[in-house]
Order: structure tokens, then C-alpha cells, then sequence
């Protein structure tokens, strides 16, 4: 793989980070102090944050696999997170060994990990730029991207567990617009996003603790998730709470414990 972006060496360990606090949801060690505080002062409001985490990322493997199983042969996730085993490119990959994969994250923590964990395949390709999705034109037009996803061929876009950091006053449909308009017919987006529907109380204390932490954040009712998908069509079975999205098996997770939309859309 290749890397590009700004240099790792300017770690901000003074504020709490999303990737870092969903790092240590997941069970991982890349956290700092400031982090597993935040995250833990987070699951005393929501002790079901691990659980979003995990539902969020089992929805990733399978709308990956989905993709691959589809023919779709280049990724570009944004928002990528602390490596997690097994990585999008792995998903992709087992089933296409030819997949190209793009990573695009604002965290520096994830570019110092991204170099050492994220190898592909001799057939395919993984890259990962460092990134800002609110600056969606720097990302179409990163040179390193450029030279491993063609957007005249169809592309899989997945921006899970993001668009929650980035509020209304920031645009996020036009950022999603924006992405998507790049795109060729015949490629996707997958999508997910925390709801305060089921539990409106507590998702207000959690958006409330992580902004006294330092970042930003805002959850959306399921009209206002729906909207991102505005223009294409959802796959089955639409936009659904991420455990119900094409699961794998049954399980005992409620709507409230995962509160989490997620979503799969073609563009025709
Ligand atoms: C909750 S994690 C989700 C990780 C991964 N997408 C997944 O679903 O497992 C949120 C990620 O979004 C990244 N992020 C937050 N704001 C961002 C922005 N403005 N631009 C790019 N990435 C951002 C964070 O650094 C973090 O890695």
C-alpha cells in the first residue's frame, strides 16, 4: 500500500478523538487516556456503546461482502477508524482477491496505524489518504486516490458511523451529495448513522458529554438519515436498525441497544 496525507507526529492527546473512543468500544489498546475516559464517562450514560460499535462494524463486513458478491470492485471508505481485524480491504479481498481499496480519515492516530496493518493482496491494492470528508473535493481529487479508484468504473462508498460527527451547520447532504455525484452509475453507497429514536434521553446526554469532550456530534431521526439517499434507490431491506440489515443469523439485540441506522443504496 501507499499512504499519504499530513505526517503522523501531531497526535492531539489534549481532547478526547471519535476514532479513538470507538477504538476502545471495540475492545482495542490505540487510545489515550483522555479517550478511555470520555468513553467511559459515555458507556455510564449509554452502556450499550460497545454494542452500537459492534452492530456498527458486523454491518460493514456484511454490506462489504455484499459488494464483492455484487462484482464491485473498488472501495473507498471514509472515516475509516483505528485498524480493527478483519479490515474492509480483508472482507473485500477474500472474496475478490482484485479489490482496490481506498481509506480516507481525518485522525492522524489512523494514518500511524493504517501503514502498518493495512496490506493487500498482490492482485489488489489498499491506499489510505488522511482526510476530512467536510472537504469532499480534496478527497475526489487526492492524486494517490486517483491512481487506484477509476470513478468511470463503479465504486462501493462506505461512510459508516461518520456523518454523526459532522452536524447540520457543517453540511453533510451537500458532503454526501457531493461524493456521490462523483460516482459512475452502478456504484453504492453504504451508510450508518446513530438515532436518538429509540432512546431520545440518552442519545441527548451522550451528544451532550462527547461535545464537553471536545467533539462535535449530532444524531438523526431515520427521515433525516433517509435523506442522505436522496436520488438512490435502497437496496433490501431499505434503511433499517444495522442488526436487521441482511444478517448473517438471529439475534437478541434490540432497536434501543444498537441504535444505529444503516443502509445500502445503488446509484442507476
Ligand atoms: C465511529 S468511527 C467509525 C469507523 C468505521 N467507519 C467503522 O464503521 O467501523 C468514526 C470515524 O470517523 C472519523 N471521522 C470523524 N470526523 C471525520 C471527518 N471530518 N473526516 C474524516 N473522518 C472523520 C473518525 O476519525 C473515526 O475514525
Amino acid at each position: 500500500m501507499t499512504v499519504s496525507g499530513q505526517p503522523a507526529d501531531q497526535i492531539d492527546t489534549s481532547t478526547a478523538h471519535s476514532a479513538r473512543m470507538y477504538d476502545y468500544y471495540l475492545g482495542g489498546k490505540t487510545q489515550y487516556k483522555v479517550d478511555r475516559e470520555a468513553a467511559e464517562q459515555a458507556l455510564t450514560i449509554n452502556p450499550h456503546m460497545r454494542t452500537v460499535a459492534q452492530a456498527n462494524r458486523a454491518f460493514m463486513h456484511r454490506s462489504t461482502r455484499w459488494f464483492a458478491e455484487t462484482g464491485i470492485r473498488q472501495f473507498l471508505d471514509i472515516g475509516t477508524g483505528i485498524p480493527t481485524e478483519p479490515n474492509l480491504h480483508q472482507v473485500a479481498q477474500k472474496i475478490a482477491p482484485d479489490a482496490r481499496v481506498v481509506y480516507a480519515d481525518i485522525d492522524p492516530i489512523v494514518l500511524r496505524w493504517a501503514e502498518a496493518l493495512m496490506n493487500s493482496t498482490a492482485e489488489g491494492r489498499t491506499d489510505y489518504v488522511q482526510a476530512d470528508v467536510r472537504d469532499p473535493q480534496s478527497i475526489l481529487g487526492n492524486e494517490d486516490l486517483r491512481k487506484v479508484i477509476d470513478f468511470n468504473q463503479p465504486v462501493a462508498l462506505s461512510i459508516n458511523a461518520v456523518l454523526h460527527f459532522v452536524p447540520d451547520d457543517e453540511q453533510p447532504y451537500e458532503i454526501v451529495e457531493t461524493l456521490v455525484s462523483a460516482l459512475a452509475p452502478g456504484s453504492y453507497l453504504a451508510l450508518s448513522h446513530c438515532t436518538g429514536d429509540f432512546d431520545a434521553e440518552t442519545w441527548e446526554r451522550l451528544v451532550e458529554a462527547y461535545g464537553e469532550k471536545g467533539v462535535r456530534a449530532q444524531v438523526r431521526t431515520k427521515p433525516q438519515v433517509l435523506r442522505f439517499f436522496d436520488g438512490l434507490e435502497l437496496m433490501e431491506p431499505g434503511l433499517v436498525v444495522g442488526h436487521c440489515w441482511r444478517p448473517d443469523e438471529t439475534t437478541d439485540l434490540t432497536d434501543a441497544e444498537v441504535s444505529l441506522y444503516a443502509g445500502v443504496a445503488l446509484k442507476r
